[in-house]
């Protein structure tokens, strides 16, 4: 295993947790994604759901768990499915799961392989009034174009067992998973902290006329050697004015001296995340309108950090950290207050140089999941991003930190990334 394993402990309390909030009488399904292919017999590699993990811990292909909590029979309260294992699979694949590894990650007693699913929920079904069943709410993301392992154990549920009611897991697992406990907390500042030591190593390795992904690889060797399990998301690492594409991330340009380096990156260590930007000068000296844009950035994400604390809505929270980019623009000689006073308040002028959000909920997703109309409360973690983009000069600035709410404010657990202009000077010219 890569990474420090989490205690059952926490599986345990999800899962009851999620019980709470079923209906009375009705059978969970949750599944693992699927592997996703490339060409031939090659692989993208595997992630899995973050559902079935949340209430499981088992980080392996083709598992399926089942819960029914007011199942007459105690052994059929909670099942676990994983994949069969036996000695031939051992040759070709390596350690797979035990039954026995299976029930011990997660405490779940009761450990059958997949290929009996069907078999052991047919004995079962009739007895329940209805299914909860996993499905992709991202609100952009959860199309239809590609079928995943969720979808056809929806379809096939519905076909094998029509008139049973059907749920939605996500619905559960989103108000759940949106407040993080003490081991999940644990597992964000590990990734954080693996990102900050990739930082400091791309700020010592920086030297103009670098490509873009010479510094990814500089990322990417922290991360593996400290036990990562991949990037986040493949990071953005966007030198002067590629900074003003949000979502530059094809990383072929090259580092040209006097530009400044926009890296937006993100660790995934056991399936927890971390995401976190910088920007650092291409030879070491921020010049004099780059540390204007740098500073003006710095003061909205120390300023609008403040703002996340209990009871605060994010859309609250989106516009007064709206307010105070709005300001460092005028700072910045960008928006005159004359023009503010003219705009069209349904198309702010302060969209032309920031036009995206500033706070999503961080965990298992990088863009986790989470009900925004719910207020901030301790537990949660999210970051903070503020940026400036101006194409016209070439320069593209973004500061995000990780932040998680307490009773009383915030901990940032990416304190220890350098951001002061001062400190990123002097480690780049140490
Ligand atoms: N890296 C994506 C984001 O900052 O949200
Ligand atoms: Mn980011
Ligand atoms: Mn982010």
């Amino acid at each position: 295993m890569r990474y420090q394993p989490i205690q059952s402990s926490l599986f345990v309390k999800n899962r009851l947790n999620f019980g709470k909030e079923m209906q009375t009488n009705h059978i969970a399904l949750l599944c693992s994604n699927d592997v996703q292919v490339t060409n031939a017999d090659d692989s993208m590699g595997f992630a899995q759901n973050n559902d079935l993990f949340y209430l499981s811990g088992i980080d392996q292909e083709e598992t399926i768990l089942m819960l029914y909590p007011d199942a007459y029979k105690k052994e059929y309260r909670e099942i676990l499915f994983i994949k069969k294992t036996d000695e031939h699979i051992k040759i070709w694949e390596g350690d797979k799961l035990t039954k026995d590894n299976a029930s011990q990650i997660s405490d779940i007693v009761r450990v059958e392989w997949v290929e009996d699913f069907e078999k052991i929920l047919q004995l079962i079904a009739f007895e329940a009034d209805g299914f909860y069943l996993g499905h992709n709410e991202h609100i952009k993301r959860s199309t239809k174009e590609i079928e995943t392992r969720q979808d056809r154990l929806i379809n096939w549920c519905k076909l094998k067992y029509p008139l049973h009611a059907y749920n939605r897991a996500a619905k559960i697992t989103r108000g759940l998973r949106q407040v993080k406990a003490q081991e999940e907390v644990t597992m964000i500042q590990r990734a954080a902290d693996i990102s900050i030591q990739g930082f400091e190593r791309v700020l010592r390795s920086v030297k103009p006329g670098m490509m873009e992904y010479e510094l990814e690889a500089e990322l990417s060797y922290v991360f593996l050697k400290q036990g990562a399990l991949r990037h986040a998301f493949k990071p953005i690492v966007a030198s002067g004015g590629n900074a003003c594409a949000l979502h530059y991330n094809s990383n072929d340009g090259k580092c040209v001296d006097g530009e400044m380096i926009l890296m937006d990156f993100g660790v995934c260590y056991g399936n927890y995340n971390s995401d976190t930007t910088r920007c650092f000068p291409v030879n070491g000296q921020f010049s004099k309108r780059q540390k204007e844009v740098y500073q003006a950035v710095l003061t909205c994400l120390e300023q609008g950090s403040k703002l996340l604390k209990p009871g605060v809505i994010s859309a609250e929270y989106e516009e007064q950290m709206a307010k105070l980019v709005e300001n460092e623009l005028i700072g910045l000689g960008l928006l005159t207050k004359k023009d503010i006073a003219a705009q069209d308040p349904e198309n702010p002028l302060y969209k032309k140089y920031f036009m995206h959000g500033t706070a999503h909920h961080i965990g298992l997703d990088v863009h986790d999941v989470g009900l925004y109309s719910r207020p901030f409360e301790a537990g949660m973690v999210l970051t903070c991003e503020p940026g400036i983009y101006i194409p016209e000069e070439g320069i593209g600035c973004r500061l995000e930190n990780d932040y998680l709410i307490t009773e009383d404010g915030i901990t940032n657990l990416t304190a220890k990334m350098p951001i002061a202009i001062k400190d990123i000077e002097r480690l780049m010219n140490n």
